[in-house]
């Protein structure tokens, strides 16, 4: 009879084992009208640092083991005010109530990355300036072959310097992300590429450089090239 009474109690503790293996997953914290949108920031906002998968990149680890550590209120600040360590502030980018939410969510086992597949790709593909509409010969002085294209990281742009001036010439609006710049084999334009996969194309035939078409090749990139 004690035998069996020890067997039925493994076995019950089992089934309680499964059944919470098989129930949804696990809650997120965040209201269920709002975890479309968390998701979409921290894929858009985050995963270009931290990873898809969360495991670290650039940015630390952010699984629910270290972060759960951190707890609620510091992951907020982190979000909210940056860190010294090179995590950006978000205060000024995400609402209160999204900072809140994205920390409940990064508290939470990572989901499955969203496909960024051939259309979406198509479809985030904007041409600002036509091929037609861009100008036939160079329209500054500048020596192209001496351009520096540097990172302004913390403020999302880069600037072009002039090599032979030490002057910028100019500076563009690139996204928070921006990474890693490459140039055309023509010389003429420079391509630049965000961790988030934000890839812009800088003419620099105008009187200023000026971005002639951006497009999101993915959700998570590290560089791009050119032959
Ligand atoms: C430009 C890259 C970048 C982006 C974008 C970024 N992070 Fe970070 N993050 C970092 C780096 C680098 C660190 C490590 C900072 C340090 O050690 O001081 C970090 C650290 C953190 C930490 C602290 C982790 C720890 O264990 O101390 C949290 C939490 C965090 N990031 C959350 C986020 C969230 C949420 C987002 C999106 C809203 C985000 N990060 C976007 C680069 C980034």
């Amino acid at each position: 009879m004690k035998v069996k009474l020890g067997l039925s109690a493994i076995a019950m503790a089992m089934l309680s084992g499964l059944a919470a293996a098989e129930a949804v997953p696990a809650p997120t914290g965040v209201a269920p009208e709002a975890l479309d949108a968390t998701k979409k920031i921290y894929f858009e906002r985050c995963a270009g640092c931290h990873g898809v998968l969360r495991k670290g990149a650039t940015g630390k680890n952010l699984e629910p083991a270290n972060t759960q550590k951190l707890g609620q209120t510091r992951l907020e600040k982190i979000v909210a005010y940056g860190t010294e360590g090179g995590m950006p502030n978000f205060e000024d980018i995400l609402t209160k109530e999204e900072i809140t939410n994205i920390s409940k969510y990064i508290m939470q086992t990572p989901d499955a990355p969203p496909e960024w597949g051939m259309k979406e790709l198509q479809n985030s593909w904007k041409v600002a300036v036509k091929p037609e509409d861009r100008p036939k010969k160079q329209l500054n002085k500048i020596n192209l072959k001496n351009v520096f294209s540097v990172t302004l990281r913390d403020t999302g742009e880069v600037a072009l310097i002039d090599g032979d001036t030490k002057q910028i010439w100019g500076i563009v609006k690139t996204g928070y992300a921006v990474h890693i710049s490459r140039l055309s084999a023509s010389g003429r334009y420079v391509y630049v590429i965000g961790r988030d996969g934000k890839l812009d194309l800088i003419d620099m035939w105008f009187e200023k450089p000026t971005i002639v078409a951006t497009i999101k090749i993915g959700l998570d990139a590290r560089s791009v090239d050119t032959s």
